[in-house]
């Protein structure tokens, strides 16, 4: 089928075969992540009719309470995905620990677990940039039937089946990975229908796009000190534009199709910088490399680091694969390991 017009739905179905643990359980997955993200997209858009409809904290005047919109989007997944009995458990950057789905019940054979960012970016709600939900998804490591223990959890990003995130941008798009490649769904609002827009998304291989809060400058370590500097000097094709809109999810999606490279590190040597390895970094990292692009902290590939603990923040570079590499270069060369 030509990929005019297709749906994500059709893509699904279509695709279903390929994927090579294929049993319809991780396609009903990723629909749930569709209708999902169709909810949580209505309620984004509504966000600046907050003075009209009622801000967090107050009660609507149906007499329901208002929820923050990142409690909002986490709660909108969670109950998509626990009331579809879809996946046995679940972690989120909004639960200070994992879920187990139906634990009791022996019924229960649904092998995977899905970690979420629900709402990334969410200080950007208020001021109406773009923010996004961040998913990843596992099979569970513990015998089907049991209750989910934390090993299901903290498993290296190399064990990931799938991944992706939704931008709710200036259009709203699904963009994830089986392992296949990349592709990119962009939602039209009229009749709340993702269509395949696009199709094998790739990082180019060289950019000239660097991402990062400067403001930090100061606190960074010296390699990446000294690629700043690097990215700011006129030579070749540099200087390089400095773009940062302080939602990985956005600052990723343009660094994908323009090139470039995203980087939030140590900012002191006690920190690992802000993301976190399992709801941000390990999802972002299966799509960068899928994408041909790469994902490391300077030292190791990002999918390779054994998890110890739900929400452990590791430094992050991503993005266009020659970028990093030159970033590693510079990390490496002034504080070798
Ligand atoms: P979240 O809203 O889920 O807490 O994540 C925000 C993250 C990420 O999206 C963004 O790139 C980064 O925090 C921005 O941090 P700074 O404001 O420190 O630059
Ligand atoms: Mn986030
Ligand atoms: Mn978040």
């Amino acid at each position: 089928m030509s990929h005019k017009h297709q749906t994500l739905g059709e893509f699904i179905i279509e695709n279903q075969a390929a994927f090579k643990y294929s049993s319809g359980e991780l396609s009903r997955l990723i629909n749930s992540i569709r209708l999902a993200a169709k909810v949580v997209n209505h309620e984004v858009n509504k966000a600046g009719l907050v003075d009209i409809i009622g801000a967090a904290g107050e009660t609507n005047i149906q007499g329901e309470d208002q929820q923050k919109l990142d409690v909002l989007a986490n709660d909108k997944f969670i109950q998509t995905l626990t009331n579809r009995n879809i996946v046995c458990g679940i972690a989120s950057e909004e639960e200070d620990d994992f879920i187990s789905i139906n634990s009791q019940d022996e019924n229960n054979q649904n092998k995977y677990v899905v970690l979420i960012d629900p709402l990334d970016g969410s200080s950007n709600i208020d001021v109406n940039v773009s923010v996004g939900t961040i998913f990843s998804v596992y099979r569970r490591v513990t015998p089907v039937g049991t209750p989910v223990t934390i090993e299901d959890f903290l498993q290296k990003g190399n064990q990931q089946v799938a991944a992706g995130y939704v931008v709710y941008g200036t259009s709203t798009m699904l963009v994830y990975t089986t392992g296949a490649g990349v592709n990119g769904f962009t939602l039209n609002p009229a009749i709340g229908t993702f269509y395949l827009s696009h199709p094998n998304m790739e990082f180019p291989l060289d950019g000239n796009i660097y991402s990062v809060n400067e403001g930090n400058y100061i606190h960074f370590p010296q390699g990446i000190k000294d690629y700043i500097k690097y990215c700011q000097k006129e030579e070749g094709d540099r200087p390089y534009t400095s773009r940062y809109i302080g939602s990985l999810v956005s600052d990723f999606h343009r660094n994908m199709i323009k090139g470039g490279i995203y980087m939030y590190p140590k900012c002191s040597p006690k920190t690992n910088g802000k993301l976190r390895l399992l709801y941000e970094c390990n999802p972002m990292a299966f799509l960068a490399e899928q994408a041909n692009g790469k994902a490391s902290d300077g030292y190791t590939r990002i999918m390779d680091i054994q998890p110890t603990e739900l929400h452990e923040r590791v430094p992050f570079l991503c993005g266009s694969r020659n970028m990093v590499e030159k970033a590693e270069e510079f990390i490496q060369l002034a504080d070798p390991k």
